[in-house]
């Protein structure tokens, strides 16, 4: 029967890491998949976390089954930290899940649970895994413009007049904060038309927030998401724990979902189980248990968020270095681009082969499309990474 089987192709951002892993030079650096790097090049586990992890260490009593879709001082505790106050609690139904992936997943098989059969829009680019995860749940996927490849912005113009032309019932998919790949964002005047004009479109918002933190701050990278939840009657949400509380391997996400009223919230709650249980019964816990100890213990939160503003400043720095170094290199200002985009990338604008050459000649590595984490850029590496960038013809 395996012999059947066709050949996936790679991730094309997992299968970098395996190559950047097997590459012997030394001097290589890894601009790849979106894992927060400090100064060393580390990714710690931050000190809140660590913590949290001792005190339950001691305290934890039993490893029995939570609820079928997570705790509920985790639900809380995430839409607290997502929506703060933007949208009645009863109108919400959660799910936790293995990580933001999970979340998305099961947001989509949400979806085809309702038999209604939308499409789903995604902006152009998006993160890979968005479109391939639709695909293989058979869904049917369309593309609203999003970004402007000389500019580097969001290119507003034609991301409306593209989600003018959509269906009512369809799901538009907006990143909360922090877009990737490209690291260009909308500001608060654009996340409001965007908002009327879904609302005059029907159309329902599916907000994937994955970097909460790493733009502009905690609560102005929620700003979108809850501006939406304050207006719509029904919305998606998918948020991750990986990067903002650095837990990656723990695999840590969840599903929010805004109802109409709380007879609905409460048959999509329903739901929402019975996808947790046809898809692997119990979620994960350990992580969510973690995330509900930080943000629920003042101690834990404050050094979190200090820990958090360090990161976003440290990325900012980064920004404003390597934009310095290749206004140098190049005699011009045309990366200040990057000062301009907010999170952990940056999508630069270059060919693939520029992308190849970069990487064969130099050891750099960036995803294909010419994204680059800008965690990456630590300054012993900023002066190489602008030589490079130039020496390639970007
Ligand atoms: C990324 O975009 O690099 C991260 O979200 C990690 C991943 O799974 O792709």
């Amino acid at each position: 029967m395996l012999t059947s089987l066709k050949k996936q192709p790679a991730d094309r951002i997992i299968g970098l890491s395996a190559l950047y892993n097997a590459d012997p030079r030394q001097e290589k650096i890894d601009l790849g998949v979106g894992v927060y790097k400090d100064a060393h090049g580390n990714t710690p586990i931050m000190r809140s976390i660590k913590k949290a992890e001792s005190h339950l260490w001691k305290t934890e009593s039993t490893k029995t089954y939570t609820s079928m879709t997570g705790d509920s001082g985790f639900h809380n505790a995430m839409a607290d930290l997502v929506l703060a106050d933007s949208v009645d609690r009863d109108r919400l139904s959660f799910c936790a899940t293995p990580g933001g992936t999970g979340a998305i997943h099961h947001v989509l098989e949400l979806v085809k649970l309702t038999e209604s059969n939308p499409k789903i829009w995604f902006s152009d680019p998006t993160w890979g895994n968005h479109l391939t995860i639709a695909k293989h749940l058979k869904m049917v996927v369309g593309k609203y413009s999003y970004f402007n490849n000389e500019t580097r912005a969001v290119d507003f113009e034609a991301m409306v007049s593209d989600l003018s032309k959509i269906s009512n019932g369809d799901i538009v998919v907006l990143h909360g904060c922090c877009h990737n790949p490209t690291g260009a964002n909308l500001n608060n005047e654009q996340w409001n038309i965007i908002a009327d004009l879904l609302l005059e479109k029907d159309a329902i918002p599916f907000i994937d927030i994955a970097y909460q933190g790493f733009g502009e701050g905690i609560e102005e990278d929620a700003f979108g998401t809850r501006l939406l939840a304050s207006k719509f009657p029904e919305m998606f949400i998918a948020a991750s724990c990986s990067k903002n509380f650095g837990i990656y391997r723990e695999r840590c996400g969840i599903v929010i979902t805004v109802s109409k009223n709380p007879d609905i919230s409460s048959i999509t709650q329903g739901n929402l189980s019975y996808v947790n249980r046809q898809n692997f019964s119990f979620p994960p816990d350990h992580g969510a248990r973690l995330v509900t100890m930080v943000l629920t213990d003042p101690d834990l939160r404050a050094d979190w968020v200090s820990e958090l503003e360090q990161v976003r400043v440290g990325m900012l720095d980064a920004r404003t270095h390597l934009a310095e170094a290749l206004r140098k290199e190049c005699n011009s200002n045309r990366f200040d681009f990057l000062e301009h985009h907010r999170g952990m990338f940056s999508r630069l604008g270059a060919t693939e082969e520029q992308v190849n050459k970069l990487r064969d000649k130099f050891g750099i590595y960036m995803v294909f499309d010419s994204r680059l984490n800008i965690a990456g850029v630590t300054l012993d590496k900023v002066n190489t990474i602008a030589k490079a960038v130039i020496e390639v013809g970007i």
